[in-house]
């Protein structure tokens, strides 16, 4: 049996920041509405320069070069957005050439926020498996040039990112101890880019009626989510054999401080134990989880050896939920304790 173990970890966000004063000065909010209501006081928005292909790539660097790896080394690369530069090519082949990463497979998967919880998982199969020994997995998310910035119900919501984890075959117990990946397209409406598809083509009369942008019933997908991010944690850390207990950070995604902390409390899990940027981020859908996850190693809340339980919902209806065990000897991570 082998392991996919975390050796390396990396996040590129934008440098341009837009304060929830800024709206306010926009749209009918105000910034005690926002933070009240999801927790967010700032979100980072792509430059022009900016594309989803050239964060994703420069986030995958920093892993690669956290990871003492080269580009060469790869055994493949996987993507996780809903913003592609393109709705084709694929964006893991533009992240492949722009890393210079020769004819490495590569392949993006668009699960919305849960997407890098549904790829890690997805990576640590082929690892398993035996298959494949080193593998890149990225979130991206270039969400602000989806956004009606006259919807005060999604404008303030989101921000832009990206995070990537390097995955390498160990012998040691590490990596995706157990997963939960679910889906209820039952509620495919709830959270939808109309006129981003085949289905409604952006004609001139769509793209008038604002169809080119998210559209999204928060108080469905607050009720949603409220439910699953719990009910998610708590399976997926019995199925690996374990209780809460046994937990050491849980990594949410980061849509909502009311979310999270509702989730944390039916898991009964103290603040100590859950990691929050939701205040500096706003939610970054599948770029969410990975930013966090490097932004708690940067905190010193990740140590070697521990129990992560990573957690994600989204449009979809989706959701995924994975425990992580880190490494022993991973250069970078410190000891706990120490
Ligand atoms: N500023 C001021 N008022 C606002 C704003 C705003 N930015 N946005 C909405 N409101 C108004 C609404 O219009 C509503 O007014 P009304 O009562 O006159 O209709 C009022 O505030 C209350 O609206 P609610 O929906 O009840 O507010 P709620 O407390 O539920 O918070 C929020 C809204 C923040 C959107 C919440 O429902 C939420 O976080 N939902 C989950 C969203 C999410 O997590 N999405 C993640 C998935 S995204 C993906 O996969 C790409």
């Amino acid at each position: 049996m082998r392991y996919g173990k975390i050796t390396g970890w990396g996040k590129y966000v934008p440098e341009k920041v837009m304060n929830n004063a800024d709206f306010a000065a926009l749209i009918d909010t105000s910034d005690d509405w926002i933070v009240q209501r999801t927790g967010i006081r700032r979100r980072h928005v792509a430059a022009e320069t900016d594309q989803c292909s050239t964060m994703a790539t420069e986030a995958g660097k920093r892993a690669l070069a956290q990871a003492g790896l080269a580009p060469a080394d790869l055994d493949l690369i996987i993507v996780a957005t809903s913003s592609p530069d393109f709705m084709t090519p694929p964006v893991s082949s533009q992240v492949q050439a722009q890393l210079g990463a020769h004819h490495v497979g590569a392949f993006t998967m668009s699960v919305a926020c849960p997407g890098f919880v549904y790829a890690l998982i997805t990576a640590n199969q082929f690892i398993a498996s035996g298959a494949l020994r080193n593998i890149l997995v990225i979130g991206v998310e270039l969400i602000t040039r989806m956004l009606d910035w006259e919807d005060r119900n999604t404008a303030v919501l989101f921000g832009d990112g990206a995070g990537a984890v390097v995955l390498q075959a160990a012998d040691e117990v590490c990596g995706v101890r157990s997963f939960v990946m679910g889906s209820d397209g039952e509620g495919y409406e709830h959270i939808i880019h109309p006129s981003g598809g085949t289905a409604c083509p952006p004609t001139a009369e769509r793209l008038a009626n604002r169809e080119g942008y998210i559209k999204m019933n928060g108080r469905e997908v607050f009720k949603f989510a409220s439910r699953k991010m719990p009910e998610a944690v708590i399976e997926v850390v019995h199925k690996a054999g374990l209780t809460l207990d046994d937990l050491d950070l849980l990594i949410p995604h980061q849509a909502n401080a009311r979310i999270i902390e509702a989730a944390a409390h039916m898991a009964k899990l103290p603040p100590e134990k859950v990691f929050m940027n939701v205040h500096e981020y706003g939610n970054t859908s599948a770029a969410s989880v990975p930013i966090a996850f490097c932004e708690a190693i940067e905190a010193g809340r990740v140590h070697r050896g521990d129990v992560l339980c990573m957690v994600a919902f989204g449009a979809g209806l989706t959701w995924a939920s994975a425990v992580v065990q880190m490494g022993k000897d991973v250069p970078g991570l410190p000891e706990r304790g120490s």
